[in-house]
Formats: structure tokens, C-alpha cells, sequence
């Protein structure tokens, strides 16, 4: 089948698996960027697909972006501290995620992803919104 290709001169259908990986210098993290600003021209959001190993994590961060997450597979904890209503971030809560369950991220609020499945992969869907 011959490969369509948009006037941007990128191909309509990708393969994920030949999309190119990143971890960002940690170990344990898979990032790839599924649909973005480079490879799609998309200008207000990103789409990514991670994958952290048993005991890896993200940093503990916040951003003004809107981001959502969509478990895939495995399962963990999202750790959130609230600060929509408060000038400092609360305690972070506990939250428990798993496949095919979602978590939305309120912009601003410090939060955090931590596989604590000793035995399977954590892998997420980001769809996060283009830092302006
Ligand atoms: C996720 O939920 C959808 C909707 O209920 C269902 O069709 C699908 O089988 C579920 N997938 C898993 C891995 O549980």
C-alpha cells in the first residue's frame, strides 16, 4: 500500500514502534511523542505514550498546561497535591490508577506518577496542552 503523505510532506499513518524514544536521561521511563508540535504540526496539544519499569517515576512538577492521563496498562499511584484554591500546595494525596482508568491533572497542581506495581509496566496515554 503506498505511503500518503499530508503537504507537510508527513505520513498519515505512523507506526509507534518506528516513532523515535526518549527517556530523558531516566531510567525506567519510555517517552514517546505520538502527535506534537514537530512531527504533526499540532499547535494546541500534545499526545504522548509512556511507559515507566517497576519503581520508576516522573518528577514531582506542576505546569500551567491542562494534561489528562489515560492508563493503558499496569497500574500505580498519582500522587496530587491541590493548589487550585490555596497559595501553597497542600499534603500530596494518594491516588490509585490502573488500566483503563483516567486521571485528570488541574492546572498548576504539583503532582506526580509512580509505578508502585513491582511486577508490570505502567503505560499511559498523556494528552497534554501545548505550553504557550
Ligand atoms: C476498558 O473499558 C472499555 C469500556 O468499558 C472496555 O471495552 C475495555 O474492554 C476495557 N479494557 C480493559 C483492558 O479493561
Amino acid at each position: 500500500m503506498p505511503v500518503v503523505f499530508l503537504n507537510t510532506g508527513l505520513p498519515l499513518v505512523r507506526n509507534i514502534s518506528e516513532l523515535p524514544q526518549d527517556n530523558y536521561g531516566r531510567g525506567g521511563l519510555s517517552h514517546i511523542t505520538l502527535a506534537g508540535s514537530a512531527l504533526h504540526v499540532l499547535k494546541e496539544v500534545e499526545v504522548w505514550l509512556q511507559t515507566f519499569s517497576p519503581g520508576s517515576r516522573t518528577p514531582i512538577h506542576r505546569h500551567s498546561c491542562e494534561e489528562i492521563f489515560v492508563f493503558l496498562n499496569g497500574s500505580g499511584t498519582l500522587y496530587l497535591a491541590s493548589s487550585s484554591h490555596e497559595k501553597y500546595p497542600g499534603k500530596p494525596q494518594e491516588h490509585f490508577v490502573f488500566a483503563n482508568s483516567t486521571f485528570h491533572i488541574p492546572v498548576n497542581d504539583v503532582h506526580q506518577a509512580w509505578n508502585t506495581n513491582e511486577h508490570e509496566d505502567l503505560q499511559m496515554l498523556v494528552i497534554i496542552s501545548s505550553t504557550s
